[in-house]
Order: structure tokens, then sequence, then C-alpha cells
């Protein structure tokens, strides 16, 4: 296949065109706006073969038609992702996960070719900790931040162009993604290069918000099924059915590292944070014959080892507050 994936400088973008290219023969162009997230790292995919490299704006969609022409697919990654950078500002939130997506929509419709789009169980906000249930296929959208607005957003603007428009375009909605290439910013990293300097690991309010984590190869395996052979028109869940507190996460990084728990520091919680994500995932993805493969304890054993194998890179987590690149 010819495919477009933009944010493929990302983590699950950049795991992604790794995965796909060793085991598919296929084209694939990576369009990315190459913000702060871009992982530096992700410069050794233009060794890849099939693999080319273009810089630019999912919003720009005169680029983006240009670009597109003679491909079968998008497949969407590029996003802003973090939540803690969407409530201090949700400008650029707003235009690259909604206005960027609907240029994508109009460049598909177009040019006829299909679109994968891929969001986040945060669109349905926050379970209750003690319900015995998950969020499941057709559960209400009730996004509670800033970055879960836009996410939910692009989704019923994809939804909106189906049904009007009949364009070809599937969505997929996965929980909590860890693993390689994934930004410091974000909890499982951050923990891991703090622990590693001896710097103090915060953590929002008593650490008991739950997340369903999943590791990105598992996300990515759910990806290339759905664009081999998913229906159009249709959602797929994709959760790990691996949930665990944010302290017990911690806790486990210190355990793996052998590092002290005096490491923790309970830091005031994130405004509006949402308490618990779970996803029950869809009948049809495990119709199309997808299992996760890796279990959280051993994944995270691997996502150590990236993170130490490549500190000098990473820096420690302090750095990463200014930006990347
Ligand atoms: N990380 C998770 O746990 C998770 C879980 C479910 C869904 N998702 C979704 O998966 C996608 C990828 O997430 P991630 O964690 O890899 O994000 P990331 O922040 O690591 O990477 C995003 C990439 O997109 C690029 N980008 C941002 N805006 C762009 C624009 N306007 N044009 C072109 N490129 C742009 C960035 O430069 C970056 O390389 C996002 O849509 C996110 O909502 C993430």
């Amino acid at each position: 296949m010819r495919l477009v994936v933009t944010g493929g400088l990302g983590f699950i973008g950049s795991n992604f065109i790794r995965e796909r290219l060793h085991e598919h023969d296929d084209e694939i162009v990576n369009v990315d706006r190459v913000t702060y997230a871009s992982n530096p790292l992700n410069r050794d995919l233009s060794t890849l073969e099939g693999y080319t490299f273009i810089k630019a704006d999912i919003a720009d969609y005169d680029r983006m038609k240009s670009i597109s022409k003679g491909a079968d697919c998008i497949v969407n990654f590029a996003a802003e992702s973090h939540v803690d950078n969407s409530i201090a500002s949700s400008d650029l939130f707003i235009h690259s996960n909604i206005v960027g997506v609907h240029s994508i929509l109009k460049v598909i419709h177009e040019l006829g070719i299909r679109l994968h789009h891929v969001s986040t169980d945060e669109v349905f906000g926050s379970m209750d900790q003690n319900a015995n249930e998950k969020f499941h296929d057709g559960s209400p959208y009730n996004p509670r931040n800033p970055y879960s607005a836009t996410k939910a957003s692009s989704d019923f603007l994809i939804r909106a162009f189906s049904n009007t428009y009949r364009i070809n375009a599937t969505i997929s909605n996965c929980s909590n993604n860890y693993g390689p290439y994934q930004h410091p910013e974000k909890l499982i990293p951050k923990t891991i290069l703090n622990a590693l300097n001896g710097h103090k690991i915060p953590i929002y309010g008593n650490g008991g918000q739950i997340r369903d984590w999943i590791h990105v190869h598992d996300h990515c395996s759910a990806i290339s099924l759905i664009i081999d052979r998913g229906r159009p028109g249709e959602t797929y869940l994709v959760g790990g059915n691996s949930e665990v507190t944010n302290l017990e996460v911690v806790n486990k990084i210190l355990k793996i590292m052998n590092k002290p728990q005096n490491l923790i520091s309970h830091v005031t919680d994130r405004p509006g944070h949402d308490m618990r994500y779970a996803i029950e995932t869809s009948q049809s993805l495990k119709a199309l014959g997808w299992k996760k493969t890796i279990g959280f304890d051993a994944g995270l054993r691997e996502t150590i080892r990236h993170y130490l194998e490549n500190h000098e890179t990473y820096g420690n987590a302090r750095q990463w507050e200014s930006g990347w690149i």
C-alpha cells in the first residue's frame, strides 16, 4: 500500500512506521510538523526502505492534497497529545486536532482515498473507580479536558463526513500507550528518567488515578489490522485489559530499577483530573484476529531498557520542560 502517515516522528506513529515497514512491502510518506514532541531518535527512520519524510502541517490543506495524490490511505497520528499542555493553552490543540483533521477530511473526500484516524479512550471521560464496568462500543462521549474535547470533535467530524459524503474512514479509540520513543513529558518515561537521575518523581494528588495500559506494539498491530481488513465507517475500541493506578506504575518502575520510594513527590492534582479510564476491546476488532501480546510487567522492563540505553539523547526529564528540538 501507499500510506501517508501523519505525526510519524512522535511516539505511536514512529513505532507504527517501524513495524509496518518491517512486516509489509508498503511505501510510507511521513508528514510531520516537527513540533517539540517529535523524537530526534526517529531520524533513523530515513534508513528504512520505502520511507520518505516531508515536513508539513496537516492543517495545510493544499500541501496535504498534493502530498496525498496517489496514496491509498492517510493514517492520522498527528495531534497535540499532552493534557497538561491543553490546560495551559488549548489554541494549538484546536489547530492540529480539529482544523488539521478537517483539512485531512477534505483531502480524502476530494481524492477519494481512505482515512484511518487514531483517537483515544479519553473521549469517553472518567469512569467511576468502583464501577464494575468499562467503556464499550456505543458508550456516550463525555470529554472533560481541552485535549479530549478536541479528539472527540475530530471523531465527530469524521463520523459526520462518513454519514454525509460516504467517505471511506475508520477510527480507533485506544487506551494509554507505553513503550519506546514516548516523550518524557508523559508519566512512564518521566518516572524512568527522573529515577535514573535521582530527581523527584512528581505524582498528581494521591496517585490513585487508574489508567488501562497497553504496549504501543499491540496498539500498532490493531491499527495495521484495521487498515488491512477494517470496515469503512467502523469505530474500533482497543483496550489493554491492564488497569493500574499511577502510584502503582511508579512503584513498579522504582522496584525494577532498584530505586528508593522516597523519590516520589505528591504534587497538587491536575484540574478536572479524570480518575479512571477503562475500555472494552470491540468485538469487531477481536473478530479481525487482534489480541494483546505484551503483558504490562514484561513491557515495562523492555521500555525501561529503551530509556536507559538512550538516556543521553533523552537527557533528564527536567530539561524536557522547555521543549526538545
Ligand atoms: N499516547 C497515548 O497514550 C495515546 C493513546 C490513544 C490515542 N493516542 C493518539 O495517538 C496519536 C499519537 O499520539 P502520540 O502519543 O504518538 O503523540 P506525540 O505527541 O508523541 O506525537 C505527535 C506527533 O504529531 C506531530 N504533529 C503535531 N501536530 C501536527 C500537525 N499539525 N501537523 C503535522 N504533524 C503534527 C508532532 O510533531 C509529533 O511528532 C494522537 O492522535 C493521540 O491523540 C495517544
